[in-house]
């Protein structure tokens, strides 16, 4: 097992990376303690990787972007009332992100504070979602309009579990490692194309390998702004339309799904700007980003107004215009709060 310590303003904390699941047993010994489950990892591994919590007190949580919500979270509030003990007591998350936002807000918000540790079981949770500090909920049709700053305890990372995501589950979670990789710079993009072939087939060493390093990418831009006020914005990379086309999309196209598409539209601006080269342009999408996609990328069939109003909803906003971060041909992160409607038109129909 090896562990990285991360330092928080909140508490620090630290993430392990597990061989096997023994791991598991171990919290059955906690004295007080609720675990909360992702409903489909519960059915795929609670008699395997889980089988040691077959005796303990569980809920098993069903997982969709509808139910990101204020109701998940006061279901759980009351489910965690009914536990004798109140502040002293620890709740377990094992899922992908969506268990992480709902429960991340529960334990920051229910007596002020629970102890929290969350065991992510998606690629886009191990990746990416557990370290960072946020929890959020969407909140009518908009994404994660509400939420808090409230880091686990404990992470564990146990990438076996990998093996089961369906096929657009994982492609969703690789849309955020090759963001994380291409934010990474020169070295860490060019040896993410090269395993890439080894990591569509779920080999395990690379993509242990490649978590890891979308983690030391991530920390690294979140040193110094934990609380999101600068340089961490730019980790919005693919966000901010992004973000708008899952909203639009009524959450048919899974997070790291609509943020893969989200580069690609923030490329086309770049290009447009002179940021980025259209022979980069083109590189990243054919060598990698296409790749990612589960579907036939086609954006004719959404309302360019709805994606647009979406777009406004963006926390980040200040001005009139609209934010996007954008990659330059050096792989410098650049933010412009100054985007026009026109410019997401354009790059909309660069696509079919
Ligand atoms: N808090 C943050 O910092 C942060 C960062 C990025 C994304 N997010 C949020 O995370 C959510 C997306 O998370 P996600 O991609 O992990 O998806 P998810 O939690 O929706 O899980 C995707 C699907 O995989 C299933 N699943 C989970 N683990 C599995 C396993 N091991 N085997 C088989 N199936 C499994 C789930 O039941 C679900 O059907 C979005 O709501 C996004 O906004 C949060
Ligand atoms: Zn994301």
């Amino acid at each position: 097992m090896s562990v990285i310590a991360i330092q928080s303003n909140l508490r620090d904390y630290t993430v392990h990376f597990h061989d096997d699941a023994s791991f598991i047993e171990g919290f059955t010994r906690f004295p007080q303690k609720l675990f909360v489950i992702d409903e489909n990892v519960w059915k795929l591994h609670g008699t395997g990787c889980l089988a040691a919590l077959a005796d303990s007190e569980r809920v098993i949580f069903p997982v969709s972007e509808e139910l990101k919500n204020l109701e998940s979270v006061m279901e759980l509030y009351d489910r965690l009332m009914e536990c004798s003990a109140k502040k002293n007591m620890t709740l377990i998350s094992i899922g992908g992100g969506i268990i992480q936002d709902i429960t991340g807000f529960v334990a920051s918000t229910l007596y002020r504070g629970l102890n929290w540790v969350f065991i992510p079981t998606t690629l886009l949770a191990q990746a990416d979602s557990c370290i960072g500090s946020k929890t959020s909920l969407n909140y009518k049709r908009f994404k994660n309009l509400i939420g808090t700053f409230y880091p686990p305890s404990e992470v564990h990372i146990f990438s076996k579990f990998l093996q089961t995501l369906e096929k657009y589950d994982f492609l969703s979670g690789m849309g955020e490692v090759a963001k994380l990789h291409i934010m990474g710079g020169v070295d860490t993009i060019s040896s993410f194309i090269v395993v890439l072939p080894a990591l569509l087939r779920r080999d395990d060493a690379a993509i242990l390998l490649a978590i890891r390093r979308s983690l030391t990418v991530k920390l690294s831009y979140m040193e110094g702004d934990e609380f999101d006020t600068g340089r961490r914005n730019l980790l919005n990379y693919g966000h901010c339309f992004g973000h708008a086309l899952e909203t639009v999309s009524g959450y048919a196209i899974p997070h790291g799904q609509a943020v893969v598409v989200g580069m690609l539209v923030a490329n086309r601006i770049a290009v447009k700007r002179g940021l980025l080269s259209e022979v980069a342009a083109q590189r990243f999408a054919e060598h990698f980003l296409n790749l990612l996609l589960d579907f036939k990328l086609e954006l004719s069939g959404y309302s360019l107004a709805e994606l647009i109003a979406a777009m406004r909803q963006d926390k980040k906003r200040v001005g009139d215009g609209l934010v996007m971060v954008m990659v330059t041909d050096t792989l410098e992160m650049v933010k412009a709060d100054d985007v026009k409607t026109e410019e997401i038109e354009m790059a909309v129909k660069s696509f079919p």
